[in-house]
This record gives C-alpha cells, structure tokens and sequence, in this order.
C-alpha cells in the first residue's frame, strides 16, 4: 500500500478495521535501536544472549580454596528483547539461570534460559504476549493467572537437590540442579497453587524456610513456613492496608520483620493500563511502616514507623531481650525515593546511564515495647547486601554488599565488607571498568571464610568470578576465573559445597 493511502485511509472512519495492527506498528518504539546505536561499552551487561550457554571451562589464576569447592547458581533477567521490541525496565527480562561449577583450579559455566510458560509461547510466537513488571508492550493479552507473567528471573533457593528459580509475582520455577532444566512450577499445597512465592526467603539456623508474597490486588500477604525437608508446615494470608512493593524481608529468633516503603499499589492505575511498577505511587506520607509478626502466632503483629525511603534488600536481623522489652536491630540498604527502581534501572535498557540517590547501608532499632523506630545511615553506599548463612537471624558483626557508585556507569565498582556494630569497612575495587554483581559469604569451618562472586569486566568485555579471603578483601582475590565470554549481568545467588 502507498504511504499517501494509507494516510487517507487512517484520516477516515473507514480505516477502523486497520486499527489494531496499525496500532501495534505505531507503538514499537526505538528502545531496540537507542541500545543497539549505543557506544557505551557497559552495555553488554543488559544484552540478550541469543540461547542457552553450555557448559564453558573458564582460564584460572590463583586456586580456589576447598571451602568453596562446590557450585555457585545464580540467575538474572536476560531476555531483554524479542521480535525486535526491547523491554522498558531491567527486571522484566526472561530468566537465566547460572552454575558456576569449582573445583580447585578448574571451574567451568553453563547457563540455561529457564523454560517459563511465558517465554516457550513468545517464543514460538516471535513477540511478546504478555506484559512485565515494568512494561507494556502493544496489544499484549491479559493473563489467565500471576503465572502467565513469571520471568523466573529474580534470585535462587537451592532445596532437596532441584534449584528453585524465584520471582516475587508468581509460583517457584524448579530447574534440575545438573541439567539447568526446567522442571515446572513448585505448588506447596495444592490450593495454594500460583500464589506468589518470593524471592527472598530466609532460612533459619534449624533449616526452617521462611518466606512471603504479596498479593497487591488483593491487599494481601501470604507468609510459608516450610520445613528442612522440604515440606510446607504453614501457610495463610494477612491483610495489609496501602499494600506497598515488598522483596525482601528479615527473621529473627521470634519474629518476622517487614519493612515496607511507602511505594503502594493502586489498584485503579493498573486498571488503566499502567505496568505493574506504574501502578505504584510514592506516598511519603506512611512513612516506613515496619510490620513485625510472631514467627509462633501470625496473628500477634506490631508495626512501627520509621522515615520514609525505599529499599530493595535487608541484609539480616536479631532481637535482644532488654530490662525494657525487645527491641529489633536490622540492617537494609536504604534510599531516599525510589527513582532507582523508576528511573535508573529503565534507563540501562536504551543503555543510558541516570543516576539516583546513592543507598545506604542502614541500621535500625525497632522498640516493640515502646512502639518507637530509629535508625541510623552507615557511611558506604550499597547493595546486595549477604551475610555468613549462619547468622541468619541471630546477632552479627559484618555485611558484604556492593559499594563505589559511579556517575557515568550503572551499578558498582567495589565490594565490601562492613563492620554494622562500628561502621568499619573494608573494600576491594575491581577497577573503573568493571561492575560488581552480588557476592556471597562462604563459611569454613571456625575460620573467617571466604567471599565469592562474579563481575563483569566491561573493559575485556569478560565476566569474572573471584574469591577472596573474607577478612582480607582489600588484597584481592585469592583465585579468580575469567569466562570466555560477558554474561548478562544478573541478580542473586547462592553457594551449595561439594
Ligand atoms: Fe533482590
């Protein structure tokens, strides 16, 4: 068709039967070709890998230590594009899932798209179907289930042999811990089938998994209580009032602890078409509520009030019994609004770098007795905050979290070792052209262990896993592995020993 008639034919009441298809052209947008014109040359790190990565040995400097002999899963959003349309936002790419297998001077990679329902039929259909977190694409279909939408994409809980793959919106994903096949949706219970399972689950020192979901729609969190072995002990849902995005939580010896950024749901703006992000508002005005439940009894809950910020990720809490009551101490990673999540991490899928407010590493005191909170920023800037896997729950002394923002590269270039009793901190940077994903902490045995994570080199245009001794971060990695290639740069992790 001439362009002229196609105007002619768009300007009259005649053209009404083109206008789906004509709409669906007019809405792709040029996120696929700011990425693709880009010369920033971190941009690698948000690419999409054309297919699964079989398993890859890796060139070794240094030898891993026994302790860390074993496999390091992760995973991370890396479908970011399809049918030449680009997602909007970082967290709505299609899952991959990770192992990094080390032995002693040898590790090798392998990583595998994980086999969503929602991937299989894009897909096969070319384009997307489905909308994502933070993005609408044109003329998607509205889901039959939170499922339809499951990235699996958002970090790993390695349980009874299989990895699970977590994404906050929707069911666990089980992938075979050998193959990185997908083996289908975990169901707990069969009535609680597609209930939004979380991507930060606690465990205990007891092995007792911990874990939520929200429900925004619904106003409605679910809280689970699975046993080592596997097996669901509890699970119900508690209403919450202005229900707000919630990713991570903490545990103590008694209590669970939820701090929740006054970013709330709105159930009207999604009705109206806004992504599930876009459905969300800042309303300073709640304050941080900190919602506190008796791990015993759920329905014994307290919430306290703190400042309002945002945060993604809580690195760990524990209680102390005073002469005056319990009081609650937990460390997050706090920031002032919530643009990173709004704004910076959008803007790295058109490769532009928009920074926002650094996070802080933060330390709060919950009085339960009192009802009051406080809290107080430590210097470094962070994220991805872990700790010793030990001291979940239960008083501790270190967090390791990324740290060095920069203002022409997105993310980090430095990870860190921070003392929350005293602010001490201890930092080892990978360079100005390197960004740091998560690390995690390694124990052995009564010593000081070891941490362990990956980085992409952007400058080799290589991704890294390094160890280093976790009391000597600032001399560097004891071992380090360069992949022979960049991975898109990805989320969360977690270590199973040999
Ligand atoms: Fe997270």
């Amino acid at each position: 068709m001439e362009r002229r008639e196609l105007l002619r034919l768009l300007a009259t009441a005649g053209a009404l039967p083109l206008l789906a298809p004509l709409a669906r052209a007019a809405a792709t947008d040029d996120w696929q070709a700011r990425f693709e014109a880009s010369g920033a040359p971190w941009k690698t790190g948000f690419a999409t890998p054309r297919g699964d990565l079989p398993l890859t040995r890796a060139t070794v400097r240094g030898r891993f230590p026994d302790a860390v002999a074993g496999t390091l899963f992760r995973i991370g959003p890396a479908g970011h594009d399809l049918g030449g349309e680009r997602y909007h936002h970082w967290f709505d790419g299609d899952g991959m899932v990770h192992r990094f297998v080390i032995d002693g001077a040898d590790v090798r990679h392998q990583g595998r798209y994980v086999a969503t329902p929602k991937r299989e039929a894009e897909v096969r259909a070319g384009r997307r179907l489905f909308e994502a977190f933070g993005t609408m694409p044109p003329g998607v279909e509205p889901p039959a289930s939170a499922d339809s939408l499951n990235v699996a994409n958002t970090s790993v809980l390695p349980m009874q042999g299989e990895v699970l793959a977590l994404w906050e919106g929707g069911s666990a994903t089980r992938v075979d811990a050998h193959t990185l096949a997908t083996l289908g949706v975990k169901t707990w219970r069969a009535d609680l089938a597609g209930m939004p399972f979380s991507a930060h689950p606690k465990i205990d020192p007891d092995g007792t998994v911990w874990n939520f979901g929200v429900s925004a729609g619904q106003g409605l969190l679910a809280l689970y209580e699975i046993s080592p072995g596997g097996t669901l002990r509890r699970a119900a849902v508690v209403p919450v009032a202005d229900m707000p995005m919630v990713h991570d939580f903490a545990v103590t010896d008694r209590h669970l602890v939820f701090l929740m950024p006054p970013l709330v749901y709105d159930g009207k703006r999604k009705e109206a078409g806004a992504s599930f992000l876009d459905a969300h508002v800042w309303r300073p005005e709640l304050g941080m509520r900190a919602l506190v439940v008796d791990k015993e009894n759920w329905e014994r809950r307290q919430v306290l009030t703190l400042p309002a910020g945002f945060l993604f990720h809580v690195g760990n809490a524990w209680e102390e019994d005073t002469p005056r009551g319990t009081l609650i101490h937990i460390d997050y990673v706090r920031s002032d609004n919530a643009s990173s999540v709004f704004t910076t991490s959008r803007e790295v899928m058109r490769a532009r770098r928009v920074k926002s407010p650094d996070p802080r590493l933060t330390v709060a005191t919950l009085d339960l007795a009192a009802g009051k909170a406080t809290q107080q920023a430590l210097a470094p800037e962070a994220e991805f905050p872990r700790i010793d896997p030990r001291r979940v729950g239960l008083r501790h002394r270190h967090v390791l979290h990324a740290t060095q923002t920069r203002p022409d590269v997105p993310g980090f270039g430095a990870i860190a070792r921070t003392d929350v009793e005293n602010g001490g901190s201890e930092r080892f940077s990978y360079g100005a052209q390197a960004m740091v994903e998560e690390h995690v902490f390694v124990p052995d045995g009564a010593g000081p262990g070891w941490v362990l994570g990956t980085a992409f080199d952007f400058g080799r245009q290589k991704t890294l896993l390094s160890c280093f001794a976790a009391d000597r971060l600032a001399a560097g990695p004891v071992a380090q592995a360069t992949l022979p290639y960049a991975l898109p740069l990805g989320l969360h992790g977690a270590f199973v020993p040999a």
